[in-house]
């Protein structure tokens, strides 16, 4: 128990401590020092952490007038600190916890081996509709992590030129896939729902761990998605949402709130892409390296009759009952 602990740990603290070495947290905490002010009223008054300073203002934009915000410190540090570390662990969490069950359990092998028979899983428009939100999903996840990790990572690589323009170009792409990703996730929304409504069998597949654990003997039964794949359709969807939400009141600075908002919906959009990337790491691994025979479903849209029988047994009942594929294969 101890040495499985101590594997989890190491790779945590060595994340943590790379982290901690980045230049922006430690101008965050940073100690005096020899040039450092030593009368206060050296020192700058933003520095000085007094309470909100409000002012008076003419013009009409009257949060002008608000020249010290106590809790955009707050907001910062959770940027700088609690943010970047939480997206950190989550997303290099999900990549260990990955590598360590492709270790230890292997490829997800058909039991049966290929039956050669061909079973359509999803059509043209539906592949359509998965890759338009896979694409988008991924440049703003990649474009996402410029915008945060950019000026610790990019910058000492990169210099500041180089920095600049990447940082102009991924905002750029991550405000302009907003559009079709969120196009994606109302599509899937309506195409999948009926498929992705919570059932009894669910508490019984999650019981069995999906038969992930059993070496391949357990398939429980599931319909045309299983448990897991409902739980990351509707990660997806209200994920999308809340980040679509949150963008868009970010893209559009104080149209619907003041600064305390735009803080909470900035907190909301990096907690929320932080976990869905998570969940979207483990999900590309399952489609692809994970199962023998997934990303058939999704590359030409057929999947093997064995593939079907075995992970989605009552979907396949469904189809022999309305007659899209035959009662017993031909090799049977
Ligand atoms: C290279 C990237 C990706 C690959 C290889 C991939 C692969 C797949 C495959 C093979 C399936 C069908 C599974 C089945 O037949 O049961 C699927 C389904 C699905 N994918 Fe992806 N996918 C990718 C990226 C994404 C992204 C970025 C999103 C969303 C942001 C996404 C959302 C979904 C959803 C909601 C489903 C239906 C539910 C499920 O099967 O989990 N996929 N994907």
């Amino acid at each position: 128990m101890r040495k499985r602990i101590a594997f989890w740990l190491a790779p945590l603290c060595l994340m943590l401590a790379l982290f901690l070495s980045f230049p922006s947290v430690a101008q965050l905490y940073q100690v005096p020092g020899p040039n450092s002010p030593t009368k206060k009223e050296d020192v700058p008054i933003y520095r000085q952490e007094p309470d909100k300073i409000v002012g008076r203002v003419s013009i009409p934009d009257e949060k002008l007038a608000t020249l010290i915000q106590p809790e955009g410190r707050e907001w910062r540090s959770f940027r700088l600190f609690i943010f970047r570390t939480v997206a950190t662990v989550l997303v290099i969490g999900t990549v260990l916890a990955l590598a360590a069950f492709y270790l230890v359990r292997g490829r997800i092998r058909l039991e049966r081996g290929w039956s050669g028979y061909l079973v359509q899983r999803f059509n043209g428009f539906e592949r359509m509709a998965h890759w338009l939100t896979a694409v988008s999903f991924i440049v703003m996840a990649l474009t996402g992590l410029v915008i945060t990790f950019g000026r610790p990572v990019l910058i000492p690589l990169l210099g500041h030129g180089w920095f600049s323009a990447l940082a102009d170009w991924s905002k750029l792409a991550h405000n302009f896939f907003s559009v079709p990703f969120l196009v994606g996730v109302f599509l899937i929304l309506i195409l999948w729902i009926k498929d992705n409504l919570p059932e009894r069998a669910d508490i019984d597949w999650i019981k069995q761990g999906g038969g992930l654990f059993s070496g391949g003997r357990v398939h429980p039964e599931a319909g045309r998605f299983n448990a897991g794949q409902k739980l990351i359709f509707w990660a997806v969807v209200l994920g999308g949402i809340a980040l679509g939400i949150t963008g868009f009141m970010l893209m559009a600075p104080f149209a619907v709130t003041g600064i305390g908002g735009m803080q909470a919906a900035h907190a909301v959009h990096a907690l929320v892409a932080s976990v869905l990337a998570a969940v979207i790491v483990a999900h590309i691994y399952i489609g692809t390296l994970g199962m023998e025979g997934a990303f058939d479903a999704m590359g030409r849209g057929e999947v093997d009759a064995n593939w079907a029988r075995e992970h989605h047994s009552r979907w396949y009942e469904e189809l022999q009952e309305r007659g899209e594929v035959p009662r017993s294969l031909p090799a049977e």
